[in-house]
């Protein structure tokens, strides 16, 4: 209020401006000041405009070198190909403002380019180009040089047919080859589409900063693959030794791995840990090295002390395994193969551990180990009938095993637990259980067990028993 009272005599003021000269000039020396302080104010403005103009200007110059900072940042987290080959695509489309990149990695044995990450190809993971063809990643490739083409149409070198395939429109590509560190052409990145018109000379630098970064990446990336692969199959040959000491326990390592990780892939465990899982599971039964044959082997039952002798072999599991340099990240692999005979309930062995002490994933191998053990020919028995397993597992739960993980196990889709308890038979049928892929395998059993079929499901029962007990002898008879 007291401002308006003011300003209003001062405009009061310059209208007597003649009457009163004093005032006059007063009113003058006002207006003065006051259309001063107000040009003050609008440059204060414009240039607080400016500054905000030139900062977001900077920003958007420095856009490219945020996208930089997180692909390198990601070299901490991503390992895995796959992952890193999405964050790279993602972050160099935002980077450089295009509608689509693509990573191509040379597969030298192959002669070959391919690409994990095509976006926007529906179904399409990975795509395949002959290093000697026409398109313009094989040449990028071949030539070792940046190619930048605005207009995609006007340039022979570009192939139409790929965009007829796709249904997609290309109009500026950017290819720079990537290289590793001995010089050599290990891919190529592509980027397409800028979305403000021909890539620049700066996006070809940008560009060619982040494929400096990704390769190095990407070889380490396919070194750790390399590095996987062979400590994956140094394990399984590992767990093979064990299995194939008797013919008929053949495959339960590698069984029971690939059910434990059906079930740790329904219950969300998180991929580190599935790691874990798979080596552990491979392993559980390494101990059994320990035990003598004439006990492992043994037709009948065992005696008190073969009986303990045999359980000596998850002591034996964790002292064996133990030695062995596993990473951080693998470090609990003794010790939750280790735990495969433990019970919920503190009777199991060899640590009598109870409940929350067993590690979950120990608990889901238990699932798969005794499954596995039922479900498969013995030498001393033929397999159980599905509906005993069953039972089995069910009297088990909360007492043996963890009922989240006969959950779990009961959920899986009966086409894959038989792919998985048919796979390393040596008779194999020539059943096809994709017609099981929507029914679960709880479902299978009840039907097995004789509930009435819905529709659809009529002829699971006979598929399901033409395969469970294919091969077996004429006179077959189920031992409990
Ligand atoms: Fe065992």
């Amino acid at each position: 209020m007291a401002k308006n009272s003011s300003s209003s005599s001062k405009a009061s003021g310059a209208s007597k401006a003649v009457a009163q000269p004093g005032a006059n000039n007063s009113a003058k020396k006002d207006l003065r000041e006051f259309e001063e302080e107000l040009a003050k104010r609008e440059i204060a403005l414009i240039e607080r405009e400016i500054k905000s103009l030139r900062l977001q200007e900077e920003l958007e110059r420095l856009r490219p070198l945020s996208g930089l900072y997180r692909v390198v940042k990601s070299m901490a987290t991503e390992r895995k190909m796959d992952a890193l080959l999405e964050t790279i695509t993602r972050e160099t489309q935002s980077m450089l403002k295009c509608d689509r990149c693509s990573v191509f990695v040379l597969d030298a044995d192959r002669s070959e380019l391919w690409t994990q990450v095509a976006q926007g190809l529906i179904g399409t993971r990975t795509i395949r180009i002959p290093l000697s063809g026409t398109a313009i990643v094989s040449h990028c490739a071949r030539s070792g040089k940046i190619i930048n083409i605005p207009d995609a149409y006007k340039d022979e070198r570009f192939d139409p047919d790929v965009d007829k395939k796709t249904g997609y429109r290309t109009q500026s590509v950017l290819c720079v080859p990537m290289r590793n560190r001995d010089g050599m052409v290990i891919g190529v990145f592509q980027v397409l589409n800028k979305l403000t018109g021909p890539f620049t000379s700066e996006d070809e630098d940008w560009l060619e900063a982040l494929t400096t970064v990704a390769s190095g990446l990407i070889e380490q990336a396919q070194a750790y693959a390399e590095i996987e692969r062979f400590v994956d199959k140094t394990l399984e040959v590992l767990a093979q030794t064990i299995d194939k000491r008797d013919p008929l326990t053949a495959g339960h390592s590698v069984r029971v791995t690939n059910y434990s990780l059906l079930m740790g892939g329904s219950l969300k465990v998180v991929q580190e840990d599935l790691d874990v899982l798979r080596y552990s599971a491979m392993m559980h039964d390494y101990g059994k090295i320990g035990v003598p044959e004439a006990i492992l082997w043994k037709n009948g039952r065992l005696t008190p002390e073969e009986y303990a002798t045999v359980q000596k072999h998850a002591s034996i599991t964790f002292d064996l395994l133990n030695n062995l340099p596993f990473t951080k990240r693998l470090a609990a692999v003794p010790f939750v193969a280790s735990c495969h005979h433990e019970k919920l309930d503190g009777t199991g062995y060899y640590r009598n551990l109870k409940g929350e002490q067993i590690p979950f994933l120990s608990r889901i191998i238990a699932v798969a180990d005794v499954f596995d053990a039922l479900t498969s020919v013995r030498h001393y028995r033929n397999r159980m009938p599905i509906e005993k397993v069953t039972e089995i597992l069910d009297s088990g739960r909360d007492n043996h095993f963890d009922s989240a993980c006969v959950d779990a196990f009961y959920n899986l889709p009966a086409e894959q637990v038989l792919r998985v308890m048919e796979s390393e038979r040596e008779q194999t049928t020539s059943e096809d259980v994709s017609v099981l892929k929507a029914v679960k395998w709880k479902r299978m059993v009840e039907l097995v067990s004789g509930a009435t079929p819905k529709r659809g499901e009529e002829d699971f029962k006979n598929v399901f028993d033409r395969m469970y007990n294919f091969g077996l002898p004429e006179n077959y008879k189920p031992l409990d």
